[in-house]
């Protein structure tokens, strides 16, 4: 459907800042994919307040999270940034995708079960439900052809795809069937207290966690004392060695080197050697990405315009894919 490749892809704004996970997970291919595609990265407030939240820090951080976006390299000339509740059409096309999502399609989700079970399944709300509805309406609604994502949102745009061709078989050829980005080296970057899990925002302790507003010292720090495997070798082993393979695809993501190339200069060298170069690295990163962020929050005005600018794109594409939407759902035209 799409006249030229679209790619397109959101980060939630639940947090004061997105972590080092979101950054190599997604916003480093988000970055490279906008010099080949039409592309549109939207911050989805819609979303978060699927759980419970304080509007006041919800404003503050969707501006955090567009600075930092820009800041991670997403250009405004070449991508429209925007925010998901500036372009209502995402709304309005969930509810129609809602109407052919099967219940237990939805209860399927493994993000919803664990999200759930996290806050007790009695005070989960329908909105966390039927999130991963509005994330396909999100994608469709652009006729995205690529949506670079981290390996946990896998299952989101498979249901995405699904709801896609279900709708083009029932109402004829509507939607672009989109195809998740996952690049594997860096689809889950792990906590650096608990190598087996997720680095992730709602983890209970900081400590495993790198946000991108962490001073230098913080962030090395958390490098320093990343909680290291048995032995003493440094090689790549995700099994046996957890801890020193998110360590050194961290390396190898930050410098662009291989892994190989990262394991043959560390040859010879203890675990400590690692984690105290990886963490000045990663403590010079979060510097320049801090100046550029507060730099970019310095000045309100122009965030306010870069997003309206985005939005105005965004739903250059947006209203005609949900006219469409309404025409094939059998809706008289107002
Ligand atoms: P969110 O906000 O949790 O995460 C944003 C992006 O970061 C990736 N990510 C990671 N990648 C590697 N390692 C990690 N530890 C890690 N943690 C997070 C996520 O996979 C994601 O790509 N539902 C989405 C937001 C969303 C969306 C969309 C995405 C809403 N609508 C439409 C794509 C298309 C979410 O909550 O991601």
């Amino acid at each position: 459907m799409a006249s030229t490749s679209r790619v397109l892809s959101g980060a939630q704004p639940t947090a004061d800042s997105y972590h080092l996970g979101n950054y190599f997970g997604a916003f480093k291919q988000w970055v490279a994919l906008q010099d080949e595609f039409e592309a549109f990265y939207f911050i989805p407030d819609l979303h978060s307040i699927t759980v419970e939240y304080d509007p006041a820090q919800l404003r503050e951080r969707t501006y955090i999270a567009a600075a930092q976006l820009l800041a991670a390299g997403v250009d405004p000339e070449r991508s429209a940034l925007f925010v998901q509740s500036h372009v209502p059409e995402h709304a309005q096309l969930a509810w129609v995708l809602g109407g052919i999502t099967g219940f237990g399609e939805a209860g399927r989700m493994t993000q919803f079960k664990d999200k759930s079970a996290r806050s007790g399944s009695d005070s989960a709300s329908v909105g966390l439900f039927t999130y991963p509805i509005l994330m396909a309406a999100d994608i469709l609604i652009y006729q995205a052809d690529k949506v670079p994502v981290g390996e946990d949102q896998r299952q989101h745009v498979e249901l995405a795809r699904n709801l896609a061709q279900r709708f083009n078989h029932r109402f004829g050829e509507t939607f672009t069937v989109p195809e998740a980005h996952i690049v594997k080296a860096t689809a889950k970057i792990y906590d650096l207290q608990d190598p087996v899990s997720k680095m992730s925002g709602s983890n209970q302790s900081h400590a495993g966690v790198v946000d991108l507003t962490d001073t230098p010292q913080q962030a090395a720090k958390k490098l320093r004392s990343a909680v290291t495997d048995s032995g003493s070798e440094i090689f790549y082993d995700r099994e046996t060695k957890p801890g020193i393979a998110n360590l050194l695809t961290i390396f190898s993501a930050l410098t662009d080197r291989s892994i190989d190339d990262v394991v043959a200069e560390f040859e010879g060298q203890q675990y400590g050697h690692l984690k105290v170069a990886l963490g000045d690295l990663v403590g010079d990163f979060v510097a320049a990405f801090g100046d550029r962020t507060r730099e970019l929050l310095g000045d309100r005005a122009e965030l306010d315009r870069i997003l309206a600018a985005g939005a105005v794109r965004a739903r250059e594409v947006a209203v005609p894919t949900l006219q469409l939407v309404y025409e094939r759902s059998g809706f008289v035209a107002p």
